[in-house]
């Protein structure tokens, strides 16, 4: 049987498989070195970055719940500089496209992130997130304001010539406007979703369990949930979708891929098996082998929806 091809590029980046992590669910990569050959992977997608050091919220930052978790890490990194002395060497020895999740509480903050990262060496593509739940400024309000969300798209494309992956809130009434509205400014993709907002109560103290009060929810438990909104920003647009939301199973992955999206990312249940990423490739190919198919194009978008 021949060997199904499960390349695909993704809005200009050369994938060698549609699968890749979410951004702050692998660290900077070599965290993960040790547990399997990163070499394997799509592309590597790393925590987000901003411009300055961020200390991230109070713990606890991390809670379990019967179907996922909830997270308020408040978006913790070592900053641009000491990402690029730490992290971008080793970063760097590997045969893998790297995305750079980035972020910034003000308009002006996202455009100095994005134009250092422009001219860095050895990055594929950026991954612009305006949509993380747990800041008290900025994040998702670019998210989910359509003006503001048009306006950093909008400063960040003028910033650099890399491959821009917007990253969409899924806490929006109509996906497709903010689908639409990065598309016209000029993105070459889009990523979705980010968590859900949540909130879980310590029922003894009658208080919060995370640190910070709320947090996003990721896993199993919003799978459904990207599923449809990703379906519907595919539709939308005619640049590339990643789908990502509740990945564990091979068939989750390939939902994403049947309802249009063109390449998908693994996160939360990369905390249980470092290794599921490799688990959902194998899992494509023979699927895709199964089912006689030489390339991704015969699976994406193909979705039937008449019943
Ligand atoms: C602990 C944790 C940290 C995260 N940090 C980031 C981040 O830095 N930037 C970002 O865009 N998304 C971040 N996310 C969101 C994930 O990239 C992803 O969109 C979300 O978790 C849904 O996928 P999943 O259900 O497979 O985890 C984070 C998620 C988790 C669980």
């Amino acid at each position: 049987m021949i060997k199904p091809d499960l390349t695909v590029n993704f809005a200009g980046i050369a994938m060698k498989n549609p699968v890749t992590v979410a951004s702050g669910t692998f660290g900077y990569g070599s965290e993960y070195a040790a547990y399997l050959d990163l070499n394997r992977l799509g592309a590597i997608v790393v925590k987000g970055i901003s411009m300055d050091p961020v200390m991230g919220n109070p713990l606890p930052r991390t809670h379990e719940t019967r179907s996922g978790m909830m997270n308020a890490i408040g978006l913790q990194n070592p900053g641009y500089a000491e990402f690029v002395s730490d992290y971008m060497p080793f970063l760097r020895t590997l045969d893998v496209p790297l995305i750079v999740n980035v972020w910034g509480r003000t308009i002006e903050q996202y455009e100095a992130v994005v134009r250092a990262f422009d001219v860095l060496d050895g990055v594929a593509g950026l991954e612009l997130n305006v949509s993380c739940p747990n800041i008290k400024q900025g994040g998702n309000l670019f998210g989910t304001n359509l003006d503001l969300f048009r306006e950093v798209v909008d400063a960040a494309r003028k910033q650099t010539q890399l491959p821009l992956i917007v990253k969409l809130s899924p806490n929006v009434a109509d996906i497709t406007a903010f689908a639409k509205a990065a598309e016209s400014c000029g993105a070459d993709g889009l990523s979705l979703i980010n968590t859900l907002p949540a909130l879980a109560i310590d029922v003894e103290t009658g208080r919060p369990i995370l640190g910070n009060g709320t947090g996003g929810l990721s896993g199993p438990a919003i799978h459904p949930v990207a599923v449809k909104l990703v379906w519907e920003a595919a539709k939308s647009v005619s640049i590339p979708v990643m789908g990502m939301g509740g990945i564990d199973e091979v068939n989750d992955a390939l939902e994403f891929l049947i309802v249009g999206a063109s390449a998908v990312a693994v996160g939360t249940a990369t905390f249980r098996d470092p290794r599921t990423v490799l688990r959902i490739i194998d899992g494509i190919e023979a699927y895709m082998q199964r089912h006689e198919y030489a390339s991704l194009s015969e699976v994406i978008g193909t979705v039937d929806m008449n019943r």
